[in-house]
């Protein structure tokens, strides 16, 4: 008996680290890379393998605790107490803001239920895998593991009921990876920080980021790439004002812009990780992704927003 789960990555558009403070963010599942987990029953004591952690469950504290705690969660929800070994295989590059730790918990989740042959809701699936996601980020909005999990293309509020959004647009997003580690919780700790020593200015781009987000849901929606471009580079103005981007980053928006992208802004939590620029044909988003790579971005996607 085998089980497998599979799930994508996730990119956020617009709208992160305002969508700690209460203001939206549209946020894509992001399926050129994924994860696999493959779940077997085993005899001996359960063990697990991946590219953070190889070796038994029981002493995977360390490296590992917010998975450690999600199987054990998961199989005291499924009511199960055999030992299993869990594979996972990853092209998600870690801690880059395409939502790699949610999407190692969604699969893991899903190859579990697959194993003992479970119907998994996204209700359950959900619950289950904020086991793992708060152990990972402390608070985190809720943002990755939604977007991974409905695989749609989301408008995401706290408190408020999730939006999917319709989506029209003919355009390719170029994700770049600066090769540097993304620091989220340390850039949502320095905007918090920011609120106090400079609250009308920190206010103020955080408040100029939800109506960015909320311009862009028209932009998607209509399938305006050039007006969505637009709002994407502002944001990243304010994303900078708050203190979350860094010379990589800048350099990387700033090369993507000279090179006829409509715009271009850094994802996630920032500090590192990646940037995205927006194309409306394919010989712009390549000489992009070359130029992106020329300035020493580690690993470049071209992804066409038809896919979603
Ligand atoms: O770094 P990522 O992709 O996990 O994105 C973090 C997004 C933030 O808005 C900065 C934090 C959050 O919890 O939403």
């Amino acid at each position: 008996m085998v089980g497998i789960g599979t799930s994508p990555g996730k990119i956020i558009l617009m709208g992160e680290h305002a969508v700690v403070y209460g203001k939206p963010a549209i946020a894509l599942p992001f399926f050129s890379v994924g994860i696999k987990s493959t779940a077997k029953v085993i005899q001996e004591e359960s063990k697990i393998e991946s590219q953070c952690y190889t070796g038994l469950l029981r002493l995977a504290d360390n490296e590992i605790p917010g998975i450690k705690r999600l199987v054990e969660e998961t199989l005291k929800y499924l009511n199960k107490n055999e030992e299993i070994s869990l594979k996972i295989e990853s092209n998600i590059p870690p801690q880059r803001g395409l939502g790699s730790s949610a999407s190692v918990s969604v699969s893991v989740v899903k190859s579990l239920f697959d194993l003992f042959d479970v119907a998994l809701t996204k209700e359950v699936l959900s619950k289950l895998v904020f086991v793992a996601e708060n152990i990972h980020h402390h608070n985190p909005s809720g943002l990755d593991a939604t977007t991974i999990i409905e695989e749609q293309v989301v408008l995401f509020e706290k408190g408020k009921e999730l939006q999917y959004l319709n989506t029209n647009m003919n355009g390719y997003l170029i994700v770049a990876d600066s090769g540097e580690f993304g620091h989220t919780k340390e850039s949502v700790a320095n905007v918090q920080k920011n609120m106090k020593v400079n609250p009308l200015k920190t206010k103020e781009s955080i408040d100029q980021l939800g109506i960015l987000s909320t311009n862009a849901i028209n932009d998607i929606e209509e399938g305006d790439l050039v007006s969505l471009g637009s709002h994407m580079t502002q944001a990243h103005k304010h994303l900078q004002d708050i203190g979350v981007s860094n010379n990589t980053l800048d350099n990387l928006v700033k090369t993507a812009l000279q090179k006829e992208a409509l715009g271009a802004k850094l994802t996630g939590g920032g500090n590192g990780g990646c940037i995205i620029a927006l194309s409306d044909n394919m010989v712009d988003a390549k000489n992009i992704a070359d130029a992106l790579l020329g300035e020493g971005a580690k690993h470049t996607w071209i992804y066409h927003l038809k896919e979603i």
